[in-house]
């Protein structure tokens, strides 16, 4: 009798032994970004979660945590380093602390459109840019796009005069605040989590966004105007912490690199369509007026920012900042 009560608690233990080792064997992915889960990195982030859980069941599970509800923008990839979330794709504005050299990203007017963004990027420059971050421990994985930015404000700007004493939200970039000292407004750099509630308060005057961001948080029923400016790209790095990625057995590996590749592409066909569509219904909401530039117009605010690029051309490289032009 105590023989069998034995045995069977032995056969329990074996039991859980063997279905603890089971899970611990499953590879978990937190990932983790600010934004709404109906914009390009929302979106990509599903895509992700789903192609790695219908090829790699039991294998990998991925857990999305959109809108700062697990880390925002200024713990994220600290958060990242002490293995507390393996995969983010914070905006390229962001590595300040990582790297100097993504700043290139941020020079004011330096593409001039997406298409000149993406050329860049898969280049050879852009592509070992990827690897900057690699002495803090962390490996780019692949850029995903967002798109051109827009300025939001309570008062017009159709030059760069309109800004003048204003208080504009900007993320945690250096050039992005030498862009707004350029012309003379007030740069104030905030997490994206506290922009709505900055703009609705009056607390600050306006910020700097894509169509997508601008629509997903509605920042364009707290500013009655948008100037499509185009003034400046804002995109992604999508970072995994190197000890995290190579712990994965390399033919997982392998896979998860495809499925994330996949999720990109997908990624960047809804942040194309979004560019237009998010725009338009910003236009026909008829909360905000939307100021387009004449050529004229544009070259002054080009005059205006552009003297940015020199000062940070030693931090970033001529090299890069030369191939980042080229791309155009
Ligand atoms: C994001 O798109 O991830 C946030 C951009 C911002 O902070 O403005």
């Amino acid at each position: 009798m105590s023989l069998t009560k034995n045995m069977l608690g032995l056969t329990t233990a074996l039991l859980c032994a063997f279905s603890l080792n089971v899970s611990a064997e499953q590879i978990e992915i937190k990932f983790s970004h600010v934004v709404a889960e109906n914009t390009p990195k929302g979106q990509m982030a599903l895509k992700f979660k789903a192609l790695v859980e219908e090829r790699l069941a039991g294998q990998v599970v991925v857990k999305v945590f959109p809108n700062s509800q697990l880390f925002g923008d200024n713990k994220v990839l600290e958060a990242m380093q002490l293995g507390d979330v393996q995969l983010a794709a914070p905006s390229l504005s962001k590595f300040k602390k990582y790297t100097k050299k993504l700043q290139v990203f941020d020079l004011p007017f330096i593409f001039n459109d997406m298409a000149a963004v993406e050329r860049f990027q898969q280049g050879e420059q852009g592509q070992k840019l990827l690897n900057s971050i690699k002495r803090k421990g962390l490996q780019g994985l692949g850029y995903l796009h967002n798109g051109m930015k827009q300025l939001s404000s309570s008062s017009e700007m159709a030059t760069p005069a309109d800004l003048k004493g204003k208080k504009f939200r900007i993320m945690s970039s250096d050039v992005l605040a030498a862009q707004f000292h350029a012309v003379d407004a007030v740069p104030v750099k905030k997490p994206f989590s506290e922009v709505f509630t900055l703009l609705q308060t009056k607390a600050i005057d306006g910020q700097e966004n894509t169509w997508s961001n601008i629509y997903s948080k509605k920042f364009f029923e707290v500013q009655e105007h948008i100037t499509e400016s185009n003034h400046g790209v804002l995109d992604y790095l999508v970072v995994t912490s190197r000890d995290f990625w190579y712990s994965i057995p390399k033919d997982i590996r392998k896979d998860v690199k495809t499925a994330l590749d996949e999720a990109i592409a997908y990624g960047n066909e809804i942040a194309s369509q979004k560019s237009k569509v998010d725009k338009q219904r910003i236009v026909e909401s008829k909360r905000a007026t939307i100021k387009e530039l004449s050529d004229e117009e544009r070259q002054q605010w080009v005059e205006a920012m552009k003297p940015v690029w020199k000062r940070f051309e030693k931090q970033i490289g001529k090299k890069v900042i030369d191939a980042a032009i080229a791309a155009n």
